[in-house]
């Protein structure tokens, strides 16, 4: 009767293990469930403020799409809201860290920050725009070959355009990280060739110029785009389905309203008066 027993008792001790495991992930992590969010009386989003008409200084104040939709979430949670301007880069790991309780930062969802954090419902979505000065030819992603390209770094941008360079389709281009593109784009012609970031941030960048740059989407030599189609999610950390709940609650009704479509607008409007 030994046998049975011991095997049991590790069934039952793997089983603790497990739940364990599954529990360090919403408690021990540092990660505010929305119990906690509500007892504290602040959410604290991450976001990186240079990424028009999603989150930009205008007036000495941030707005954007961003700000509006998490206004609309801590509102509907009863609480204040606090909004912290950081490089993208740190956004997913202070989220995952729990330092931050959500990032919204026209975050692209893919399988690989997947791994991280959790995404709501798609919001919005966007392609890759390349922005050159405006005597120049638009590259297609072969042209680029040998080139200086600028991007923000840490971005979907940053991490297409180092692929084609290791897969050798844009040979010998460097790529230089900025923490805005509109920061790479005030190199653009001296020592920037060409700059990539999202479509709406790109022609916003554009519209500002005064008639310096132009834009256009990423294409292939073949006419085909360089890259797919993105959808942006606001992330939180993993298994804070509470949290997440409220925000995709909040998201399908701002998007169901026409909200999100209207906010996009006006912000484009404020970021680029001109265009
Ligand atoms: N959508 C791109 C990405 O997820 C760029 C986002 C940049 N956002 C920002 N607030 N700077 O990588």
């Amino acid at each position: 009767m030994k046998k049975p027993v011991k095997r049991i008792l590790a069934a039952f001790a793997a089983a603790v293990v497990i739940i364990a495991a599954a529990m360090s992930f919403a408690s021990c992590s540092g990660t505010r469930t929305l119990e906690k969010i509500k007892a504290s009386g602040e959410l604290i989003v991450y976001t990186e403020g240079g990424f028009a008409p999603y989150e930009f200084i205008y007036n000495n104040e941030l707005i954007g799409v961003d700000i509006s939709i998490m206004q609309a979430v801590a509102d509907e949670i009863g609480v204040k809201l606090t909004v912290k301007d950081v490089n993208f880069d740190t956004i997913i790991g202070a989220v995952q860290s729990g330092k931050a309780d959500v990032g919204a930062a026209g975050i692209t969802i893919n399988d690989e920050r997947r791994q991280s954090v959790d995404f709501s419902v798609p919001y919005s979505s966007t392609e890759q725009y390349v922005i050159v000065v405006a005597a120049s030819e638009i590259p297609t992603v072969e042209a680029l070959a040998g080139k200086q390209i600028g991007v923000q770094q840490g971005t979907t941008s940053d991490l297409m355009i180092e692929g084609l360079i290791k897969d050798g389709v844009m040979k010998d281009a460097v790529s230089t990280g900025y923490t805005a593109p509109s920061l790479a784009a005030a190199a653009l012609g001296s020592k920037i060739d060409a700059v990539v970031t999202d479509k709406l941030t790109a022609q916003i960048i554009v519209a500002a110029s005064n008639g310096a740059f132009k834009t256009d989407k990423l294409k292939k030599a073949d006419g085909s785009d360089a890259a797919e189609v993105e959808e942006y999610g606001i992330c939180v950390a993993k298994g804070n389905k509470e949290l997440l709940d409220v925000i995709n609650k909040v998201l399908e009704k701002l998007i169901a309203d026409g909200k999100v479509n209207e906010w996009t607008e006006e912000f484009n409007a404020k970021a680029a008066p001109e265009s």
